[in-house]
């Protein structure tokens, strides 16, 4: 488990991991907005429950920090998501933004889940047949975490994936669902096939984190 406002060690821990450095901003709780664009004025105004409002917030401003320390505009409207370099997460009172700092970046995706109880069973949903094995062989409690894990590791593979997201998780397959890193295939009914790479971390007891970025 990392400290979560220990950035620069989650960003060597995970890039490492991925083998490509990596920055992170977080922002838990309170915090000060910084300036908005015309464009993001617009689309928080947009907004009406006032949690979403903050959560959206907190999550451009900690994007919009990350993009001043890497020398670029931080008008975040100017970024399409999916994007290659930046990626952005919020749940409950946490946002995160991450950027991959390859020079040629191809894909980044970054989620972010408070560990809860998916439903027994939801993993047929986004877990292919050797994933679902594995699952069903670790002990109750076990499989509870896991089943949030490995649906962050699918979530942030689908948000790096700036080719043509497949919505059907089941075709991002991990080589191996028991790792915290490693790689995902995806193999989508037309025939295409993308290898993505990824790592999960523990930020707090109660949230699970992880990065995934398209390979060139
Ligand atoms: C878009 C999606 C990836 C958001 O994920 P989430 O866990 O709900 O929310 P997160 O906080 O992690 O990420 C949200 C941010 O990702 C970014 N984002 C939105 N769509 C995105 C996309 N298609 N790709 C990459 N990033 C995206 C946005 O900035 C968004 O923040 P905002 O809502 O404040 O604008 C998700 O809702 C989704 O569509 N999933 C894929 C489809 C699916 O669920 N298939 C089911 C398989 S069983």
């Amino acid at each position: 488990m990392i400290d979560i406002f220990d950035t620069e060690r989650l960003a060597q821990s995970l890039g490492n991991a991925v083998r490509t450095p990596l920055r992170f901003r977080i922002i838990s709780g309170d915090f000060e907005s910084l300036p908005l664009s015309n464009a993001e004025s617009a689309a928080y105004e947009g907004y009406t429950n006032p949690r979403r409002k903050q959560s959206w917030l907190r999550a451009r401003c900690a994007l919009k920090e990350l993009m001043a320390t890497i020398g670029e505009r931080t008008d975040t409207s100017l970024v399409p998501f999916p994007d290659k370099r930046y990626s952005i997460s919020h749940a409950g009172e946490i946002a995160v933004a991450v950027a991959r700092l390859d020079d040629d970046p191809q894909g980044m995706g970054v989620d972010l889940e408070i560990c809860r109880s998916l439903k027994a069973g939801s993993e047929r949903f986004f877990l292919n047949t050797t994933e679902r094995e594995w699952i069903h062989a670790c002990n109750e409690a076990q499989r509870d975490d896991e089943r949030i894990r490995l649906w962050t590791v699918k979530e942030a593979v689908y948000k790096s994936d700036c080719i043509a997201q497949d919505g059907v998780f089941k075709n991002y397959g991990m080589d191996s669902p028991c790792e915290h890193f490693g790689n995902v295939k995806l193999e989508s009914e037309q025939g295409e096939t993308r290898q993505f790479r990824y790592a999960s971390t523990r930020l707090t007891n109660e949230l699970w984190l992880t990065v995934s970025l398209l390979e060139g």
